[in-house]
């Protein structure tokens, strides 16, 4: 025996803490067990102990597959045919590609021309049917909900509490690699069911002793699209990060709560702190998309304001994968240089001598 272990995707690996029995077909991908990395670069910067605990690298590329296998399991057990979603793009990804895995019907409503291409793409090429509308995320929830009511097919939104139920796994995780829970967890948020789903798997490993302490939790809209900071609805939410373009969040209440309850707060940052972020830790090697930069604006932001302790233990959530969105990465980035292929001239280009 090699002594390797494989990891079998969350429903297999947190199966007593999962909604599932003998009897449930489980969906899987192989999703969770991702990479929680060290960032020296915020360490330093902050004075703390700075993890990113990078959900990009799930199966579609963000965090929605840990909520996607359970939903897209529980809704086969249930002998659903098909699934319905409304998405700013990463929960069309999941849920085309488990239902496709499933072989069940999956159709997604998401915002005409405001969704990433490799988003769309994904759920094109898992061959879910793709209704776009004139119109924004919740209004797209909104119509998903009515379809659900009126014709035989299982909302996928994480207003379905298998979905919430799944992404606990990401605290529980997080909890796995480092001992015990972080002094302070830094995410974004939009529709607000993340935030939700990890303060409760912190609270649950919390009450069963696992972790010795709680976070606090830190929640970081988009300026433009800031619903929870503001208090009331954003009737037009506006931002580069579209994957958190929301502006009636479905979990308003858990989240507020998750951020109350453990002494933290749901803030906005600004697109221009959103873009400094992604260019920095891409820097550094970690290629997130725009929305999940804001958890490092925000660490940032929060760094600047005073409010961090030097020495705390911290992470922050890095929810999807740069490359659903290169055209951010592109613009701003240096043009590429084309050489005749001589070894002489790259030498020059990259400025070394023999
Ligand atoms: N980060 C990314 C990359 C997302 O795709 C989302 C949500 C969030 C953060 C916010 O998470 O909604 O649980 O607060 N994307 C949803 C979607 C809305 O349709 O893909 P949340």
């Amino acid at each position: 025996m090699s002594g390797a272990h494989l990891w079998r995707g969350i429903l297999e690996e947190y199966a007593d803490r999962m909604p599932v029995t003998a009897d449930t077909p489980v969906v899987t991908l192989r999703e969770g067990g991702t990479p929680l990395i060290h960032s020296e670069e915020l360490s330093e910067r902050t004075g703390c102990e700075v993890h990113l605990k990078f959900d990009g690298s799930n199966p579609t590329g963000s965090f929605k597959d840990r909520g996607m296998t359970v939903a897209i399991s529980k809704a086969k057990e249930a002998g659903a045919q098909a699934v319905i979603c409304a998405s700013t793009g990463n929960t069309s990804a999941s849920a085309a590609a488990y239902a496709g895995k499933a072989g069940m019907t999956c159709g997604v409503v998401v915002p005409k021309g405001k969704i990433a291409l490799g988003k769309l793409a994904q759920a094109l090429v898992h061959g879910a049917k793709v209704i776009q509308i004139d119109g924004n995320f919740d209004e797209a929830l909104i119509l998903s909900r009515e379809l659900a009511d009126a014709y035989p097919v299982e909302l996928v939104n994480s207003v379905n509490p298998y979905r919430i139920d799944g992404q606990r796994t990401g605290a529980w995780e997080i909890c796995d690699q480092l001992g015990s829970a972080p002094d302070v967890h830094v995410m974004p948020v939009g529709n607000a069911g993340n935030i939700t789903a990890y303060w409760r798997g912190y609270q649950e490993y919390s009450a069963d002793g696992v972790t010795d302490r709680l976070p606090v939790m830190r929640g970081y809209q988009a300026a433009g699209a800031a619903p929870l900071v503001l208090g009331h609805p954003v009737e037009q939410p506006q931002t580069i990060a579209t994957a958190i373009r929301i502006g009636n969040p479905a979990s308003w209440q858990p989240a507020v709560d998750a951020a109350a309850e453990s002494g933290g707060s749901i803030r906005s940052v600004t697109d221009r702190e959103i873009i400094a972020a992604f260019r920095l830790i891409a820097r550094h090697g970690v290629f997130a998309e725009m929305a999940s930069a804001a958890s490092v604006a925000g660490l940032l932001q929060l760094h600047e304001a005073g409010e961090i302790e030097p020495g705390q233990r911290i992470v922050c959530v890095l929810t999807g994968h740069g490359l659903k969105d290169p055209e951010w990465a592109i613009s701003g980035a240096a043009e590429p240089v084309t050489i005749p292929a001589d070894r002489d001239a790259a030498a020059r280009e990259l400025g070394l001598e023999a």
